[in-house]
């Protein structure tokens, strides 16, 4: 009797033991370790080959791009164009160095908007002046944006020598670097070499390699704001790779960078001219309106207004440029003051050379850009902490400074 039971239960619990294995197996997912996803094409070819073995990361980069799926091949890409010097590596012959002509061959309309952005020639400009350009480049570029091409090098970049430059300024404002075979700039500061991707180009931290730290906090306001912080909450729920000619509000109902400053949401027309639905210069001392404003406005309202009702957006424009004109008028009151130490003679003319220069410096170009990129993208702290309670510190220590010097002056 006893054995008979124990056999009983022996076989039950090898019964239920063989159900559990069963019920786990058919659990355990049934991809194969390492298989390619569908987004996903294995590059074939001498190039991919061999570079497999040596840079690998480039292969796989390319093995996921747009590019690899419709086509196009390393060579395609790595070709010498027109003024372009080669060289010979391993059985063929490649250019020395790839820059915007050679994405142009293939997306002229991109390249002819990106030319006509600041983040073309004006970028570089704004750094070493207009040395670096043929008068054509300066010509072309001077129509879209009247002196940004041609003026004196930054006298900063100056004092600041040539390894700050180099390494610094130009870390970002090569973005429109004049590239020897006479073409402008690059388009991998967005998109990347390999990847070559649309939703890179897409996420907020892709611009705010540049647009950072406090004289253009665009990345920390748009943190800060509702559509930041709904973004990073919701990214894994959008669809980032839509193709640009039919994104809809349905793959990105919460805007990023680019949405406002250069897709085509819901019909409207992608653009690489980030210069198309601005109003305002706010990066400069005294924000005066570009000769394209009321276009750029209305350009920049169209985008909001596919998300919200124009009551509020009218109204957030209202609130935003009284902050300029407030703003403008507290950095007016900072320029009088320089100017008029200059005329009494106690300050040089040399820039960057007393403690009141920096502080100026500081207040329009941190403090006051601060204030109004706060107001337009939605960024309250920006506005206020970083931004008017910075000016009125900063006017109080300049008015402190100027007082002493005239004291001094009169001893
Ligand atoms: C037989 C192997 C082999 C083949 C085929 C090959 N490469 Fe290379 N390639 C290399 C090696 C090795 C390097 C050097 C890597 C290093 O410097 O560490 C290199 C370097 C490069 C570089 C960097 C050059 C530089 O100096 O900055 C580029 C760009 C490049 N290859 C593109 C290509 C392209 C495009 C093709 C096909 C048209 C190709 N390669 C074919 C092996 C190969
Ligand atoms: C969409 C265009 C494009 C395609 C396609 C492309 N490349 Fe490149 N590649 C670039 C650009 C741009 C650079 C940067 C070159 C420069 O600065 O001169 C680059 C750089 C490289 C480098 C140097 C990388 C480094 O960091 O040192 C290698 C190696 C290279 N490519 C290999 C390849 C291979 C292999 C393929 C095909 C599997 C390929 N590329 C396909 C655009 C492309
Ligand atoms: C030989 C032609 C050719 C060259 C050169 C080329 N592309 Fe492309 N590119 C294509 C094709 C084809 C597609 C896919 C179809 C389309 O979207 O137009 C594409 C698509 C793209 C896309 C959209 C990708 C997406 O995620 O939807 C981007 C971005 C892009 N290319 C950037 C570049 C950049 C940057 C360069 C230069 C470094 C470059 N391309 C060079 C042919 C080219
Ligand atoms: C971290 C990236 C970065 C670095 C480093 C940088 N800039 Fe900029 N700069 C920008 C961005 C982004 C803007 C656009 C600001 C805006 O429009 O709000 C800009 C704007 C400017 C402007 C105003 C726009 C114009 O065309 O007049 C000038 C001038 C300028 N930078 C000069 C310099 C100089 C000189 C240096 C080095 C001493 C430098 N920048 C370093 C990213 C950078
Ligand atoms: C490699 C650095 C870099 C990257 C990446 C970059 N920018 Fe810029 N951007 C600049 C610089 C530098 C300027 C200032 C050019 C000038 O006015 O002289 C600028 C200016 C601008 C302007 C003002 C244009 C005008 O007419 O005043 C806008 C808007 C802008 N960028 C948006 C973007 C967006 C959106 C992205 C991401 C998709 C982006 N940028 C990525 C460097 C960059
Ligand atoms: C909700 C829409 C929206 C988003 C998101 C947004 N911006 Fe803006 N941005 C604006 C508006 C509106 C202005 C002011 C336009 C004007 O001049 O009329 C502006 C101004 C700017 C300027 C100032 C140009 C100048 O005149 O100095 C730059 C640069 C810029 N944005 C870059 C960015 C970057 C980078 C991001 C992401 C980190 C971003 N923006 C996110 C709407 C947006
Ligand atoms: C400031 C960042 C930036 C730079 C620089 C840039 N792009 Fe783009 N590009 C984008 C964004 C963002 C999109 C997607 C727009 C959208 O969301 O609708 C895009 C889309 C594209 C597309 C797909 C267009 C379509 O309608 O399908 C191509 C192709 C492309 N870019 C090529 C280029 C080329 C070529 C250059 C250089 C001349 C360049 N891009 C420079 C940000 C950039
Ligand atoms: C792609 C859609 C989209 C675009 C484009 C867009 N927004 Fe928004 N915005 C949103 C969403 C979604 C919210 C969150 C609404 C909610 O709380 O339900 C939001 C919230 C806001 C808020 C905060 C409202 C509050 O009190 O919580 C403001 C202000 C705002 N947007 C202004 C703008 C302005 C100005 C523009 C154009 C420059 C713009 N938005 C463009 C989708 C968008």
């Amino acid at each position: 009797m006893k054995s008979f039971k124990s056999i009983f239960i022996s076989v039950f619990l090898g019964i239920v033991l063989i159900a559990i294995v069963l019920i786990l197996n058919a659990k355990r997912p049934t991809v194969e370790v390492n298989q390619p996803s569908a987004d996903f094409v294995r590059a074939s070819g001498k190039c991919a080959e061999c570079h497999r073995r040596t840079t690998s990361a480039v292969v796989h980069q390319f093995e996921r791009s747009e590019h690899a799926k419709h086509g196009v091949s390393c060579l395609d890409c790595h070709k010498a164009v027109e003024n372009q010097e080669t060289q010979a590596h391993r059985g063929f012959t490649i250019a020395q160095h790839l820059t915007a002509k050679n994405c142009s061959e293939c997306h002229s309309t991109e390249y002819s908007q990106f030319l006509r952005s600041r983040h073309a020639a004006p970028a570089w400009a704004a750094v070493s002046g207009a040395k670096d350009f043929t008068a054509e480049q300066i010509a072309f570029a001077e129509k879209y944006h009247k002196g940004a091409v041609e003026r004196p090098a930054n006298s900063l970049a100056i004092i600041e020598g040539e390894s700050a430059t180099i390494v610094g300024c130009y870390g970002c404002h090569d973005i429109g670097k004049p590239n020897s075979d006479g073409s402008i700039g690059n388009c991998t500061s967005c998109h990347a070499r390999h990847s070559s991707s649309v939703a890179l180009a897409r996420e907020p931290e892709t611009c705010g390699q540049c647009h950072m730290g406090p004289d253009h906090s665009q990345i920390e306001i748009y943190h800060e704001s509702k559509h930041g912080v709904l973004y990073n909450a919701q990214k894994s729920e959008m669809n980032l790779k839509a193709p640009p000619k039919s994104l809809t509000t349905a793959d990105m109902s919460v805007p990023t960078c680019v949405t406002c400053h250069l897709s085509g949401l819901d019909g409207l027309n992608v653009t690489h001219d980030t210069t198309e639905r601005l109003s305002y210069w706010l990066f400069a001392s005294i924000s005066d309106k570009r000769p394209t404003y009321q276009q750029g406005q209305d350009a920049m309202k169209e985008t909001c207004l596919k998300c919200h009702a124009t009551t509020q957006i009218e109204r957030y424009y209202q609130e935003a440029e009284q902050v300029v004109i407030d703003t403008n008028s507290k950095i007016s009151e900072a320029v009088t003051l320089m100017q008029s130490l200059r005329e009494e003679g106690l300050l040089t003319e040399t820039p960057f050379d007393e403690p009141i220069e920096f502080i100026y410096f500081d207040l329009w170009h941190y403090y006051g850009r601060t204030a109004k990129h706060g107001a337009f993208m939605g960024g309250a702290d920006f506005v206020q902490w970083h931004g008017n309670y910075e000016l009125l510190l900063k006017m109080t220590e300049m008015k402190k400074i100027a007082q002493e010097l005239r004291q001094n002056a009169t001893k």
